[in-house]
């Protein structure tokens, strides 16, 4: 199996590189970011991949794999990959509890190391607004699905409505200073407040997974209308 270099572009190459000096801290400012609603929100998106008895599940972007080892729990008998482009983010990934029950791996998500039709689901969070070309990744995951699969998405989106301006204002101020205070990074968490705040909505990304091929999509908004959790299936 041949494993493709790091995502070429300009912008896959700073993430990577801001990826991989974030581990130490990256699950205690989710977990104060999220009011630590973080880890509930990666068992949802395990529960709704449904995975088959003996199945398989890939987990792209697993960072620390917060979903992945939600997903192991849940589907003992299943086979569960995670997957990152930041050897610093699976390092922290495999020192965890219950880390031998999931195969890690370096992967790009523009081009994955996989078979077609390889896994009976595909999840991933706060993968979407970190890549050059949403589309082409999408792809790739209808690519590796079985027929029947499923695919959940755990992803940041633009407020709207009546909260939109407040809650606007509060990401902005909260998110960079709490990068400060915590994990002395004002500069990493000024990134992910701009890239939260620029993202698409749920009916954008709903859009192109229907352009792709993807059939039953659907969405529903959490915290305040800042998360999404979207899931569709390949015929
Ligand atoms: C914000 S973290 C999310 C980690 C985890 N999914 C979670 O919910 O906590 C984003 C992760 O995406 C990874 N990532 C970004 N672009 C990637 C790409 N093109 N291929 C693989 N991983 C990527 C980063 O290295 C990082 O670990």
């Amino acid at each position: 199996m041949t494993v493709p270099s790091p995502s070429s572009s300009s912008k896959g190459e700073e993430v990577q590189r801001l990826f991989d000096t974030v581990p130490g801290y990256y699950d205690r400012m989710n977990r104060l970011m999220t009011l630590g609603r973080h880890q509930a929100w990666c068992r949802d998106v395990a529960r709704r991949a449904q995975v088959p008895a003996g199945g398989a599940l890939l987990d792209i972007a697993t960072g620390t794999g917060v979903i992945a080892l939600e997903a192991a729990r849940r589907y003992p008998d299943a086979a569960v990959h995670g997957v990152d482009f930041s050897e610093g983010m699976l390092a922290g990934a495999r020192t965890k509890p219950g880390a031998d029950a999931v195969t890690w791996q370096f992967a790009d998500a523009n081009a994955l190391p996989f078979d077609d039709g390889t896994f009976d689901a595909v999840t991933h969070g706060y993968l979407l607004r970190n890549v050059e070309d949403a589309e082409r990744v999408l792809a790739e995951q209808l690519r590796v699905l079985r027929p029947g699969g499923r695919l959940v998405i755990l992803e940041t989106c633009p407020p709207r409505g009546l909260l939109r301006r407040p809650v606007t204002l509060g990401v902005k101020v909260v998110v960079p200073l709490l990068g400060q205070l915590v994990a002395r990074d004002r500069t990493s968490y000024t990134y992910l407040e701009e890239s939260t705040l620029g993202f698409m909505s749920p009916e954008q990304v709903g859009e192109i997974l229907r352009r792709l091929g993807f059939v039953s999509v659907a969405w529903d908004r959490r915290f305040l209308g800042t998360h999404m959790i979207v899931t569709a299936q390949k015929p």
